[in-house]
């Protein structure tokens, strides 16, 4: 896939080549890791529903819209708002996608990087019965060496796939290994669920108990659904913008959309009964958390001894590819941009940014037990690298949302993209509950999300 002007770009080979990359761009860790994660810490069903709710009436409609922007400019996100918007400031938000992705990829990475050293131990043989597996973690992730190596490996690998061309390789992987990860975490979710005990972590997963629902729990459910389908900064105008002028935009957001979700709502089903069954308590929190629960299910694969060595390698290289799928979107935003407007050669722009990424990304490494004030930043209560998450993987998605929802249900206009979603599908059937969201309720809810965000910040 190689970014040129408008009249010679490259464009995926089919829908459904297409579908798998953008689904590919979307299921990663922010399902396996980050949605867990997130309703572990927010009340668990009731974080459920609210995730599903704005994932339909926000992010299902947010994602059409980028689409449209990207398919429609066939350019990179700040090129696309300049031509839309010639004179204004709005490809603004194009720049803050760029600097979003390199920054969301700078702590991507580190996670992922920890993906790659649990293949490594997996396929060692030390998942069995009643390993240690805080333990575990704590060795690949609180060693210096280690995790910076990992998240330097996990860089080289993507700056790799994006240079060589995102197109064949995505093509290629994704169509065989999506389907397997999905077997793959059907029979986990299976082997969870069948746990002794495994009642009390359905229940907490799946019963909603709407009391213990605040803001918090409201801003972090959509900034987990923004993250999760890879919105808000122009990944997805950007994969757009390689969608050729006869593949269907409405199926496709609706393919993509419902996939990932599905993954992450399995995630869950996965983590949740392990966690209880386990014995690991709500306190095993942070960045961490599904990094030690994850092993420990896995140690229990039948069959004795052989079912940690073979499910647990077989998992962690298809999480890690599932990784690799999205963090190559991530640079792939700033590289198409550098590449459009600031005539880069691919392959300097895709090394730079790399670099760039792995030097800020280097305090993630050590925010998780390696160095003291990075573990525990001071004054936050938290880790640096759940603190660049929230900032940059949630709240500046949100932002980058609400203004993509101005621009396109009331200044580039619903008229204009409704155009580009006839120009292909023939007519546009919801297109009359998609100009209401698009215009009314997306910047409503999300003014109001980040209006709360403020006032809980301050
Ligand atoms: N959605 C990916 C995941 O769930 C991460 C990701 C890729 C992303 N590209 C993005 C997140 C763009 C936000 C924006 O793992």
């Amino acid at each position: 896939m190689d970014a040129g002007t408008p009249q010679n770009r490259d464009t995926w080979g089919s829908k459904t080549a297409f579908i798998l990359a953008a689904a590919g761009s979307a299921i990663g860790l922010g399902n396996i890791w980050g949605f867990p994660t997130q309703a572990g810490l927010n009340g668990g069903a009731a974080f459920l529903v609210i995730y599903l709710i704005a994932v339909a009436i926000i992010g299902a409609p947010v994602m059409l819209g980028e689409l449209m922007i990207g398919r429609h400019t066939q350019r990179n996100p700040v090129g696309a708002f300049k031509q839309l918007a010639p004179g204004a400031p709005w490809w603004l938000i194009g720049a803050m996608g760029v600097l979003a992705g390199v920054i969301i990829l700078s702590f991507y990475s580190v996670l992922a990087g920890w993906t790659m050293a649990y293949i490594v131990r997996a396929a060692t043989g030390a998942f069995t019965a009643g390993v240690d597996t805080a333990a575990m973690f704590n060795d690949i992730a609180a060693r210096p060496l280690p995790a910076i190596s990992w998240h330097l490996g996990f860089i080289i690998l993507t700056v790799f796939v994006v240079i060589g061309g995102v197109r064949d390789g995505i093509e290629r992987w994704t169509k065989v290994l999506m389907p397997v990860l999905l077997v793959l975490l059907v029979l986990l979710a299976v082997r969870a669920v069948t746990l002794p005990g495994a009642g009390t972590g359905l229940a907490f997963y799946l019963k909603p108990d709407f009391s213990v629902v605040d803001w918090r729990v409201v801003i972090a459910a959509v900034g987990q659904a923004f993250f999760s389908l890879s919105l808000g900064m122009g990944a997805i105008i950007t994969y757009g913008s390689y969608l050729s002028k006869k593949d269907e935009l409405v199926s496709s957001a609706a393919w993509v959309t419902g996939l990932d979700t599905s993954i992450a709502f399995l995630a869950g089903l996965i983590i949740f009964p392990t966690m209880f069954a386990t014995g690991f308590d709500a306190s095993v929190q942070g960045p961490s958390m599904v990094f030690v629960i994850l092993p420990s299910l896995l140690s229990t694969m039948p069959p004795e001894p052989y079912g940690g060595l073979i499910f647990g390698t077989g998992f962690f290289i298809l999480l890690g590819i599932a990784a690799l799928t999205s963090s190559i979107s991530l640079l792939e935003v700033g590289v198409t941009w550098a590449v459009d407007e600031k005539k880069w050669p691919r392959k300097k722009a895709a090394m730079l940014l790399g670099a760039i990424a792995f030097v800020l990304g280097i305090p993630s490494a050590l925010a998780n037990g390696a160095v003291d004030w990075l573990t525990n930043v001071p004054g936050v209560g938290m880790d640096f690298l759940s603190l660049l998450f929230t900032i940059f993987g949630s709240f500046a998605l949100i932002v980058g949302a609400f203004f993509i929802s101005i621009f396109v249900g009331w200044k580039w206009g619903v008229k204009a993209g409704g155009d580009e979603v006839r120009a292909t599908d023939g007519r546009f059937r919801l297109e009359g509950i998609w100009t209401v969201l698009i215009r009314f309720v997306c910047p409503a809810a999300l003014l109001i999300i980040l209006v709360q965000t403020l006032l809980d910040t301050f």
